[in-house]
């Protein structure tokens, strides 16, 4: 193929795109808006359109030009391209360790260093570089044999259609896997539902479907990437003899690679790299199904060899599965603080994210629909990290003859008041109030919490006792509570109700904030309450506050308005706050300070790293109470970063521009002598 002479002006408009797409979407790092770069695009498109003779097939606007294949040409690999074999825990890893470096004949104290990388979920693919130039795509197939998919890696940005810079060799074939991204996956199958068209199951198979269409236009409007993990074939040229410095070389030419690749020098290491990933699963992108570990040296890959159709050299950690079929025994209504009846669904006991699962939240009636459940289904249940375990499809063509509808009760399961529903809410709500004893006891759950009167010892399982037995109803009955009636119940000593009453005791002395927040107005949560404690200074100018008056704080719209308006207007919770106070529940009241009065008024703080002690949003809020605001990153406005453990690129950029830092430890202090209340 001759290549054709392009004018200088186009030549630099075609590599100015190509640099640019390289830094979107290999580096992550883009430096143009996007619509600039659309403008030199539609630049390049309109003199490639009065010039088509001088269109080179690597000009970025050539990535959809191909028309339909006809079929699947077979592809045989010239390197096979092996799987993995498999760990599932630290133990196994730690043994696999040792295997390795007994073949190698190391000793204990001699190490072999080893890359980390995430195992992507998606489809292993081979791409062949000739003299820089992409000319094939395939997949893996069964390892010998692939297919040609040529025409649809072409329209995935994030593999080039010529290699970047120099040096690279004549002959180059990159492997790598294609995924999909998450929020990509998403909205692809929320738009497929609104025409009626077939879902996919979950981001690898859209994957796998996509790279597999035989028309490129299709393939180029899925939301696909490619990262690569390895090289194959490699003539003509060297390529350095470590796995981690040929990877970064690829990406200088180009070609994208993970962003979380690390290095680990012994199974310590290794699990930290396991913790930070698993940590990290549930934020990223696209979706990982484990970590894969391998030899860094090549010279030490080639000693160790192949079992059979793996590698020796490297090692997939699985992470637990997160999703698993099973059976839907029944369904369940559950009545929350506020009344809300949610559907719950009892599960045949199954494992999954780690974990055996035997209930799963339906939501609401809507969600029941949408999903089309009946009792006696199999669903796909799926868990992730600590989330609530969740039924995200019904798999219909397994549904017994037996199988029946949800139907949804019209009287509450516990106190059989009215079920309503509230024209333009989802939820339906149990209409029994605090007459109703799941509701009263839920209330009674958020009222002793950590962030609510903070009641140590007077938990979900006492309160429900408690209530079951009618020794506690209301709020201010947990101040008439007596030693003699506690230890009539069980498991509770002479210690632990002497303990718990001092309790009781003691933290009827509290804070406006706390104390708003306990109530259990709807909608209205700790930041909230925490506002509306420092814009009004006494509870009972929050009580008397117009709802017009109550939007004005911060954090607080209409609808959060019209609770906390509705909910100081009834007697009988007018009552129950009457009664608290009566029992003695306090809290020091002042007037309020002006937000340019604040001591950290127009301040900008940036918080970075792990925080032991309190969580980030606990920690952003006190800032704010402070009246500082709280940024995302660091520039030149920035007045202080508060670093916490394994803190980044943040804590860099802040030493590099002189901003104020400060340790966790040294924030805390700083804290207390500002006189926040702190929950350590
Ligand atoms: S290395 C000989 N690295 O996992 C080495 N594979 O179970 C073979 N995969 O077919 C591949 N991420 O599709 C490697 N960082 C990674 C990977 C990875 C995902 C997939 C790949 C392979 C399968 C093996």
């Amino acid at each position: 193929m001759s290549k054709a002479i392009l004018p200088l002006e186009i030549q630099q408009l075609s590599d100015q795109l190509d640099l640019h797409n390289y830094r979107y979407h290999v580096l992550d790092e883009p430096s143009i808006p996007d619509a600039h770069y659309d403008k030199l695009f539609k630049q390049l498109q309109a003199w490639e359109q009065a010039n088509p003779e001088l269109v080179s097939p690597q000009s970025p606007t050539q990535r959809v030009g191909a028309k339909p294949i006809n079929g699947f040409s077979q592809i045989t690999h010239e390197m096979p391209m092996l799987s993995l074999d498999n760990v599932f825990n630290g133990e196994e890893l730690t043994d696999y360790s040792q295997r390795i470096k007994e073949r190698l004949g190391l000793s204990d104290e001699q190490s072999i260093e080893y890359a980390c990388e995430p195992k992507l979920d998606g489809i292993a693919v081979s791409l062949l570089y000739e003299n820089g130039l992409l000319i094939r795509g395939a997949t893996r197939g069964d390892g010998t044999t692939g297919e040609d998919i040529t025409h649809n890696v072409r329209t995935i940005a994030s593999i080039p259609l010529k290699l970047r810079g120099s040096g690279y060799p004549d002959k180059l074939e990159v492997r790598g896997e294609i995924y999909m991204l998450k929020a990509g996956f998403v909205a692809m199958n929320e738009q497929a539902a609104k025409i009626g068209d077939k879902l996919f199951v979950n981001p690898r198979n859209a994957a796998a479907g996509s790279i597999r269409q035989l028309d490129p236009k299709i393939t180029a409007r899925r939301p696909l990437e490619m990262c690569c993990y390895s090289v194959g074939v490699v003539e003509g040229g060297e390529i350095p003899d470590e796995h981690i410095a040929t990877l970064e070389l690829l990406q200088s030419w180009g070609l994208k690679i993970n962003p979380h690749l690390s290095k680990a020098q012994n199974i310590g290491d290794k699990i930290s790299y396991i913790d930070t990933m698993q940590k990290l699963r549930d934020q990223l992108p696209y979706e990982i199904d484990g970590l894969v570990f391998k030899v860094n040296n090549y010279h030490l890959q080639q000693r160790l060899g192949f079992i059979s159709r793996a590698p020796r050299w490297a090692i997939a950690y699985k992470f637990p599965a997160q999703e698993a079929l099973t059976e839907v025994e029944n369904v369940e209504f559950q009545v929350g603080r506020t009344g809300a009846i949610t559907p719950v669904a009892r599960l045949k006991p199954v494992f999954v994210g780690g974990v055996t699962v035997s209930n799963a939240t339906l939501h609401n009636m809507d969600e029941i629909q949408r999903l089309g459940l009946q009792v006696k289904d199999t669903v796909v249940v799926h868990r992730a990290g600590d989330v609530i375990p969740k039924v995200v499809r019904v798999i219909l063509e397994q549904r017994p003859a037996d199988a029946y509808a949800v139907e949804f009760p019209t009287q509450c399961p516990v106190c059989q008041a009215e079920i309503v529903r509230i024209a333009g809410e989802v939820v339906s709500r149990c209409s029994g109030g605090l007459a109703c004893a799941a509701q009263r006891k839920e209330a009674l759950v958020h009222y002793v919490s950590k962030k609510a009167l903070d009641i140590d010892g007077l938990g979900e399982k006492l309160i429900d006792t408690l209530v079951s037995k009618e020794m506690v109803a209301k709020f201010d009955d947990i101040y008439h509570l007596s030693k003699s009636n506690l230890m009539r119940l069980e498991r509770m000593g002479d210690k632990s109700v002497d303990k718990l009453l001092q309790t009781i005791e003691r933290t009827k002395q509290t804070s406006l904030a706390r104390f708003i927040y306990a109530l259990g107005i709807r909608e209205v949560g700790e930041a909230t309450a925490r506002n509306l404690a420092r814009e009004f200074g006494y509870l009972d100018r929050v009580m008397t506050a117009s709802v017009e008056r109550l939007e004005q704080v911060s954090d607080v719209g209409p609808i959060v308005a019209k609770h906390l308006a509705s909910f100081f207007s009834q007697a009988q919770n007018l009552a129950v706050i009457d009664s608290l106070r009566t029992a003695g529940v306090n809290w020091p009241e002042a007037e309020p300070i002006a937000e340019a009065e604040l001591s950290l008024a127009n301040k900008v703080y940036v918080l970075t790293g792990t925080l032991e002690q309190m969580g980030r949003a606990e920690a952003k809020a006190h800032l704010q109470e402070l009246g500082a605001k709280v940024a995302g990153s660091v520039s030149k406005k920035t007045d202080c970063v508060v670093a916490g453990t394994a803190a980044g690129s943040k804590l860099t950029k802040a030493q590099d521009l002189g901003v104020e830092i400060l340790t966790e430890v040294e924030f805390i202090a700083f804290l207390k002598a500002h006189n926040v209340v702190l929950d350590l």
